[in-house]
Formats: structure tokens, sequence, C-alpha cells
């Protein structure tokens, strides 16, 4: 006996897809699925369906059959109306009324059945967005059940209590009623989802575009733990707000809560009323400034400077990316001209030397001003040594340093097969062995506070644009999905930080930076329920064969190690479990980050003292 009912929540994917919930199977079809390509498929899921219990194989696949016999006959045209069902095998009265109604109520039926080992063979598998159209758990309470909660200041062995996307009650042996689903922790690390400060999707950038869109990239971001991150978007042809339209229409794809920066590339009156607007009505606290890509992103020190003084009175952090631009494209011309046009000549064209310049610089320039400054993507011990010397000093600076970073070195850029090397071309490079463990160390130890992953994707087909010419290689590596696995690695499993450091890093002070903690980065009763399960002992082995963003390849293709994240909650309903994705188009939140964080807290008085010590009575007191 089938029976199925519709479900409360309203799809927007472009695909469909059913998964398991219990006794129940959750079917979805859209309206985008075109009748004839339906049919083949639909007879072509009938002979892939596989039950994994004898239970199954009673109840479910007889069910199955039937609903592919009654629902084929019906393909007659296009899929007018959206609508989620779910079935239940065996008698359930009510709701086989609805069932009746509503399988002849629509015109179509698109049935896949979710295999048991992922997306590997599944409708998933056909195409790479395909993997990821699937929905989510609905369920509204969660409880998840005797883990050991990990928030960035204290560690305990508690349960968690989730209705409505909020975290209620953290609290050992929380008792609950039927209704709520439950998810056995035991022995495994409950931790605030990660949040990524520095992503690239869909970005125009080298004559192409990143390939990761904002639906792709974050669903490989939910199924490597990541609940959240911040997006530069860039202007058109210097026009910041015709920019910001451009990514909120990027973003009606979203899966997952994110927020913006916005990159400043020019400067004149209409970008500083711009960024007043930006910060004051549309929930940008953060800017960043392109110190090379001479020629297209780069700005010059006047416009810098200019920008700086914007960002300290609107209250919004600065952020730099830090290589002297002039000398980049000074050095990209020397050592093309001595004919070393392959990948390798990318890091030996900008050596770290112009990168601690740049952040020495960019720095000097911040506290002239008097503002905070973020630097982005920390690659060497040169950057390194002026942020930790800054800091010494006082200086209000953060670092960040990403995983590619940390994680390898650049031997890699001297592959001989072009395909192989050019997947690690970044800036600022991948620096040569050694800078990643000091990268690694002040992680470690708080000179850099927070590791990104400066995730912007290209295809092989992309980065083959070089092939000739290093200077072409699009710049970017993966990193979303893979952060918080190698980073555990890196960190964890090799003694270097402690598990609620590892929660600092990679998401609490990323929240306390940008204004939103503890909405987010925190396991507590009022935070947003985002949340992964870690289990130490379960291993993972990162291939681009089983990623999930868009692109053919992976910087970290074959890195093994212990450590596995099971279950990603996002928004409150399980959206990674078991190896499956279940996540859903246009579900994603724009989280509006407010100006004034805490790294503007006590600014003023920095500055009175300031002007204060220009009175020649009072030089000393500085
Ligand atoms: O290579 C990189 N980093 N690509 C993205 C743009 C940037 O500089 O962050
Ligand atoms: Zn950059
Ligand atoms: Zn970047």
């Amino acid at each position: 006996m089938i029976v199925c009912r519709t479900t409360e929540g309203k799809s927007r994917q472009t695909g469909g897809s059913l998964l398991r919930d219990s006794n129940e199977w959750l079917i979805w079809i859209s309206t985008s699925w075109r009748s004839d390509s339906l049919l083949p498929l639909l007879q072509q899921q009938k002979t892939r369906f596989r039950p994994s219990s004898s239970a199954d194989d009673c109840g479910i696949s007889r069910a199955v059959e039937e609903l592919i016999e009654r629902n084929m006959e019906m393909i007659t045209g296009r899929v007018r109306k959206k609508s989620v069902f779910r079935v239940f095998v065996g008698l359930r009265p009510r709701q086989m009324r609805s069932c009746a109604l509503l399988s002849f109520q629509f015109l179509l039926l698109l049935l896949v059945v979710v295999p048991s080992s992922g997306f590997s063979d599944g409708m998933c598998g056909l195409e790479v967005e395909e993997r990821l159209n699937c929905m989510p758990v609905s369920s509204s309470k969660i409880l998840v059940r005797g883990g050991i909660v990990v928030n960035a200041d204290y560690q305990q062995n508690a349960d968690v209590y989730i209705e409505d996307g909020i975290i209620k009650l953290v609290a050992p042996n929380i008792k609950v009623s039927d209704d709520v689903k439950i998810i056995d922790a035991t022995g495994k690390f409950v931790m605030p989802g990660g949040i990524d400060p520095h992503t690239h999707l869909e970005m125009p950038f080298m004559g192409t575009e990143s390939a990761d869109n904002f639906f792709t990239g974050q669903a490989a971001a939910l199924a490597g733990g990541t609940t959240m991150h911040i997006d530069f978007a860039l202007p058109i042809d210097g026009d910041l707000a015709a920019g910001y339209d451009s990514y909120v229409k990027k973003a009606e794809i979203s899966c997952m809560d994110y927020g913006f920066h916005m990159a400043i590339t020019t400067w004149n009156e209409n970008v500083a009323k711009d960024m007043e607007t930006l910060v004051k009505e549309k929930g940008i606290n953060s800017f960043k400034f392109f110190l090379a890509y001479k020629g297209s992103l780069m700005v010059t020190d006047e416009e810098f400077l200019q920008g700086l003084k914007k960002c300290k009175e609107l209250g919004a952090l600065a952020q730099v990316h830090a290589e002297n631009g002039d000398a980049v494209a000074e050095g990209q011309t020397r050592i093309f001209e001595l004919g070393i046009t392959g990948p390798e000549g990318h890091p030996l064209s900008r050596p770290s030397v112009l990168e601690g310049e740049a952040t020495g610089r960019a720095i000097k320039l911040a506290h002239f001003v008097n503002t905070p400054l973020y630097v982005v993507h920390v690659m060497s011990i040169d950057a390194l040594d002026e942020i930790a010397r800054a800091r010494a000093q006082g200086i209000r600076v953060v670092g960040e340093p990403v995983t590619s970073g940390l994680a390898l070195n650049d031997s890699v850029l001297w592959d001989s097969d072009f395909q192989t090397a050019a997947k690690y071309v970044m800036s600022p490079p991948i620096r040569p062995a050694g800078h990643n463990k000091a990268l690694q160390a002040a992680l470690a130890n708080g000179i850099l506070q927070l590791v990104g992953t400066d995730h912007c994707t290209f295809t092989s087909e992309q980065k083959a644009v070089g092939k000739h010419d290093f200077r072409k290689i699009p710049n970017g590596v993966n990193g979303i999905e893979e952060r918080m696995h190698i980073i555990w690695d890196l960190m964890v499993n090799s003694g270097k930080i402690s598990v609620k450091d590892y929660v600092r890093i990679t998401s609490t002070a990323c929240a306390q930076i940008f204004n939103i903690y503890p909405q987010k980065g925190a396991i507590l009763a009022g935070s947003d329920a985002d949340i992964i399960i870690l289990n130490p002992s379960r291993s993972t082995t990162i291939s681009s064969k089983t990623h999930h963003s868009t692109i053919d390849t992976n910087i970290y293709e074959g890195w093994s190690m212990k450590g596995n994240i099971e279950v990603t909650i996002s928004q409150g309903k399980v959206v990674w479990a078991n190896g499956q994705l279940f996540v859903e188009r246009g579900a994603g939140r724009y989280i509006p980050l407010s100006p004034f964080g805490p790294l503007f807290d006590g600014l003023d008085k920095l500055d009175a003292a300031r002007i204060h010590s220009y009175n020649p009575r009072h030089r000393t007191v500085v």
C-alpha cells in the first residue's frame, strides 16, 4: 500500500530527488523537467532501485514500482506545478486520502532513489549540479545527543536541542517528545559550523569567471562542514552599487547563509558615497583593497589611503591583498623574457619579499589613519613577520592564512604536467617549504587569527588559457569544502592546537571579527543552529571524484586523514549526513553584517590620545 502527502516546504530547485527519512520517502518534482527527458529517467531509476534491507524490499520496492507505473502513464507534457511528496510504506489512512488526491493532481512524478553509497551512482552522478539537487530533511526539531560540545572557550559533554533553526538549549540529558529527530553524537565533537571569511564564487576575473557559483560552491561548503561564508563582491567598472546588485542576483541560488565584503578598485566621490550606502543600508562591513593585479583591480597608495579613511569613518574593516603590484608586473615580464613560461614562472615572478613589502606598507598606512586592518591570504614568513611586529606594538591588524598556504609548498608548481601544476596557481603564490610551517605556528600561537580558503575555482579548461604563458593562468584554487578537514588534520591531529582552538580559528574568530557573534560561531542557546558533528576516528580522503565543487581537479587530491565531518546542520536542518547532501536552491540567507565591530572598540580613545600628544606640553603622555 502506498500513501503520500505533500510537505510544507516549497522547493526552488531545478532538479529532482528522493531521500529517505525513517520509513518515509520524500519525492520531489520540479517545473524545469521536460516529460520527454523524464520518461527514460524514470525507467532507468526503476531498474536501479536497490533496497538497503529486506524490510525496505517488501514495502518500498513495491511502492516505487507502483508509483512509476502509475505516473508514467501521466507523462504528457511539461510539468506545471512543483511539489514534494512523502511516500509511506504501510497503511496510514489520513495520508492515503491526500495521496490519492495529489498523485492525480500533478502531471508528473520524478522518482530517484538515493543510492546507499552517496552520490557516486545515483541520478546525482549524472552531472555535478544534479549531485546536489536533494531536499533538506524537513524536521524542525532536532536533538543532538551525547556529544562533546565544543565552543572556542569551553567544552562539555552535553545535548543540543534545536527548534526552528535556533539552538534552544545546551545541557546534559535533555528530555524531548517523540516528534523530535534524535541524532546520536556519542564519542563525537559537536561544534559550530565553519565560517569561511574568504571566497570568490562566480567572480569575473582574468577574462573568465570562477567556476563555482553560489549553489555549487555552497553545497560543497556544506558537505565539508562550512555553514557560512563571506564572499567578495566586485564592482562593475568601479561602480560599487552595480557590483553589489549583480552579486545579490548571483546569490539568489544560495543554499546556505552568506555575507558580502566589497572590493574597492578605484577612488572617486561615487565610490565614497556607495561605501556609505553599502554599510548603512546593505549590511556590508568590510572592504578589500588590492595592492596587486596592476591594470585591473589594483589601487594606488593614494586611493588606498582615501579608502582607509572612509572605512574608519564608517566603522568598516579595511582588508588588503598585499603584494606590490608594480613589482609583480616587472617580475612577470622579467621571468617570461627569460623563457620561463610554465606555471613555475608564477611563484618566481612574485617572490615573498613583494608580499612582505606590501603587507608592511598596508599596516603602516592603516596605522597612520588609525583604523584596523585585515590582511587576507597571508602566504609567507615575510608577511607574517610584518604582522607579528605590528601586533607586538599594539597595532590592530588581523592576519588570515588560507588552507592552501598552510598545507602545501611550491614544489607542486614545478610539476612537468601543465594541468597538474596550473591547478595550484593562486596569488600570492604558494611558497617554498617552510613558509607553511611558520604560518601553522603563527596560527597556533595567535599571531594569525582565523583561516580562510580564497576558494576561487577554475576548471582545467579555464586554466589551459595560460598553457604557454603563466601570466594568463586564472589565479585561484579550491578549498571551501576541504578547509575544515585539512585544518583538523594539520592543526589538531598534529597536536598543534586544541579542539577549542580549532573552533576559534575556523568559526568563532570570524564571527567576532565580522560582528555576527554569537548569532554565528557558537553553540549557545539563541545562536543559529549551524552545527557540525565530527567523528575523530573515522577517516576522510579528498578527491575530485567525490568532491562537490564543479571543477575537475582538487589541490588536495588523495589527502587522507583521521577525522570526518559526518553531519552538517544548517539553519536547523540536516543538510549533510551519511555522505548525502540535502540542499535546497534558494534556501540560503543573506546575513547583514553591522559596522563598528569589536576591532573598533576604544579606537576613539586612541584617536583622542594621538591628538592630545600633538600638544607639546603632552609629548610624554603617549
Ligand atoms: O589567486 C587568487 N587569490 N584568486 C582570487 C583573487 C584574490 O586575489 O583573492
Ligand atoms: Zn587577493
Ligand atoms: Zn581572494
